[in-house]
């Protein structure tokens, strides 16, 4: 089963994605759910890191190619971990270059058509919320040096951006932020239902 869990800067996915692992590896005698993010750990996801944090526009402009490059690798992980019968539970997915690599200029069309290759999720949920302050809460409380795209007019239009996803992926899942973690991850196990268990 291949779950991604998608949505704009501080609004809890990595928390919520490393929640729900240990849930599903609680409830199975053989753990067997994985937790991977992107953009990836290998050198060309700590070369994107590190363009997030430099603000060069020239470096900033092949963000939409490089972080492509680095989901077609992930994807070949991802997919020998569910030959394996894991479940993976991937922190970002294509919907992140949808949304970012667009409030960067990208053409829209243009970013659908790079990712078109990469395998559908089982389950895709979008975590949203209405309210940029709820983000910029989670954000300051991290304290850590913001990159590119954590401040508060991108996180409005981010917001947004997801919002539009549903329009060009219909199997997006949207689940309300604002809530609390507990109530996130049980809309979550509700939509898995009987999956949940397997
Ligand atoms: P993030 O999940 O915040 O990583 P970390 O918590 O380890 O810093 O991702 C870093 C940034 O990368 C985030 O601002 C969104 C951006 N991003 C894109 O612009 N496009 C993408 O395709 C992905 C996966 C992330």
């Amino acid at each position: 089963m291949f779950i991604t869990i998608d949505g704009p800067d501080g609004v809890g996915k990595t928390t919520i994605s490393k929640a729900l692992v240990d849930l599903l590896n609680e409830k199975s005698p053989t753990p067997k759910a994985v937790y991977t993010s992107e953009p990836t750990d290998s050198e060309l996801g700590q070369k994107i890191r590190a363009i997030l944090k430099s603000s060069k526009s020239e470096e900033i402009a092949k963000l939409a190619e490089l972080f492509v490059e680095d989901r077609a690798n992930h994807v070949q992980d991802i997919l020998s971990w569910l030959k394996n019968g894991k479940t993976v539970v991937c922190d970002r997915y294509k919907y992140s270059t949808i949304v970012y690599q667009q409030l960067q200029g990208e053409n829209i069309e243009k970013l659908i058509a790079m990712n078109s290759p990469f395998r559908e999720p089982d389950f895709a949920f979008v975590l949203n919320v209405e309210n940029v302050d709820t983000l910029l809460a989670h954000i300051s409380k991290r304290g850590l040096e913001r990159d590119l795209f954590e401040t508060s007019l991108t996180l409005r239009d981010a917001i947004k951006l997801y919002n539009d996803i549903k329009n060009h992926y219909e199997n997006a899942i949207y689940i309300d932020a604002e809530q609390e973690p507990d109530r996130i991850l049980a809309d979550i196990l509700r939509h898995l239902g009987n999956d949940y268990h397997r």
